[in-house]
C-alpha cells in the first residue's frame, strides 16, 4: 500500500496570485524514506502541510494510507507525526516536559511515555539537559526537541520538514541515525530538504520539486541516469583565461555550466578524462574531478546552481 497518493494537487494561498502547488501527482511507498527536494519556495512545506491535514488543498486529492485528508483528518492525525519547519518549543518548558507531555496527549500511559522520552533524549544527546528550560538551550537543542517529540510518537508516517536546519554536524548525524532506525522498523518517512548530501544519503526515492511541480523523480540511480554523464570536472581559470576561453577549450567534451565568474563545471565521461587533464595542464588550468552528485542532477534540470 502507498503511504501517500496525491492526485493533481494545487494550492493557491488566499491573497496570492501565484500557485504554491501546481498539479502535484505522486505516490510515496510505505516503509521507505522519500525526499522532497527543492529550493526555497518550491512548495515542499505547502505539500507537507496538506498531507498532514494542517492545510486544505485548493483542488486535487491526497490519500494517506487510503484515507482522504479532507474527509478523514481525525483518522489521519492519529497515524501521522510531523516536525514542522517553523516550529519552536515553549521557552518555559524543559525537553522532558515537551516530549513526555506530547506522548501523554497522544494517549501513551505514564510508563511507556517515560521510557520513550528517556530513550529519545539519550539518542539525541539531550538527556543531560532534560530538565533545563528551553530558554537556556541553544538553537540546535531546540530543534532536536521538535525532532524528539515527533520521533518518540512512533507513528506509521512521519514528516520531517527540513529537520536538520541549524544543527551542527554531530547533531545532524544523530538525527540521520534516528531516521534510518525509523525506516528499519518498517515505518515511513517523508523528508524535505535542500541539503543534497542529506537527500543522497537517506533517500530511497527522491522527488525534485520546483515552482510547485515535480520536475523529476526516482531513485538516486534513476536520477543519475537522467544526467547521462559519469563525472564532473571543475575547472578554474588561470590569469590568462576568462570563462569564454575555457569553454572554447572544453565544450566538445560534454555539457558546461558556469559556477562562478572564473570557473566552470564540465559534465563528461570517464573516457574523456585523460584528454581533459592533458589539455588543462597544458593550458595551466587547475581542475578537480569528482563523481556526479544529486547537486549536479539538480543543476542540470534547472540549468543553474541552486541558491540557498
Ligand atoms: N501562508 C502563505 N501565504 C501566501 N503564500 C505562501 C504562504 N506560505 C507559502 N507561500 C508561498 O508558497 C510558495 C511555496 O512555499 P513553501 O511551500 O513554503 O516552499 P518550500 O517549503 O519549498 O520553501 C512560495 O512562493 C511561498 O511564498
Ligand atoms: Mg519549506
Amino acid at each position: 500500500m502507498f503511504a501517500i497518493e496525491s492526485f493533481n494537487v494545487a494550492k493557491l494561498y488566499k491573497g496570492s496570485n501565484k500557485k504554491a502547488l501546481d498539479d502535484i501527482s505522486l505516490k510515496i511507498e510505505s516503509g521507505k524514506i522519500s525526499t522532497l527536494l527543492g529550493r526555497n519556495g518550491a512548495g515542499k512545506t505547502t505539500f507537507v502541510r496538506i498531507c498532514s491535514t494542517q492545510l486544505l488543498p485548493t483542488s486535487g486529492k491526497v490519500l494517506i494510507f487510503g484515507d482522504d485528508v479532507v474527509s478523514s483528518p481525525e483518522k489521519i492525525r492519529k497515524i501521522v507525526s510531523i516536525v514542522p519547519q517553523e516550529g519552536r518549543p515553549l521557552r518555559a518548558l524543559t525537553p522532558w516536559d515537551h516530549i513526555y507531555n506530547w506522548l501523554k496527549i497522544r494517549g501513551e500511559c505514564n510508563n511507556s511515555a517515560s521510557k520513550k522520552t528517556s530513550d529519545i533524549l539519550n539518542r539525541l544527546d539531550l538527556y543531560i539537559a532534560k530538565d533545563v528550560p528551553v530558554l537556556n538551550l541553544s538553537g540546535g537543542m531546540k530543534q532536536k526537541i521538535l525532532v524528539g517529540m515527533a520521533m518518540a510518537t512512533e507513528t506509521p508516517l512521519l514528516f520531517l520538514d527540513e529537520p536538520t536546519i541549524g544543527l551542527d554536524p554531530v547533531s545532524r548525524r544523530q538525527v540521520w541515525s534516528l531516521i534510518k532506525d525509523w525506516k528499519n522498523k518498517g515505518r515511513t518517512i517523508v523528508l524535505t530538504t535542500h541539503y543534497m548530501d542529506e537527500a543522497e544519503l537517506l533517500s530511497d526515492s527522491i522527488f525534485i520539486i520546483d515552482k510547485g511541480k515535480v520536475i523529476s523523480k526516482g531513485t538516486m540511480t534513476n536520477l543519475r541516469n537522467t544526467l547521462n554523464y559519469q563525472i564532473r570536472v571543475d575547472i578554474n581559470e588561470s590569469f590568462k583565461y576568462n570563462n569564454r576561453n575555457i569553454k572554447d577549450l572544453f565544450f566538445s567534451f560534454g555539457k558546461i555550466i558556469d559556477i562562478s565568474s572564473n570557473s566552470i563545471r564540465l559534465f563528461t565521461y570517464e573516457s574523456n578524462l585523460k584528454e581533459i587533464s592533458e589539455l588543462a595542464m597544458k593550458s595551466n588550468l587547475s581542475f578537480a574531478v569528482s563523481p556526479i552528485t544529486l547537486d549536479d542532477i539538480f543543476v542540470n534540470l534547472l540549468g543553474e546552481i541552486p541558491i540557498d
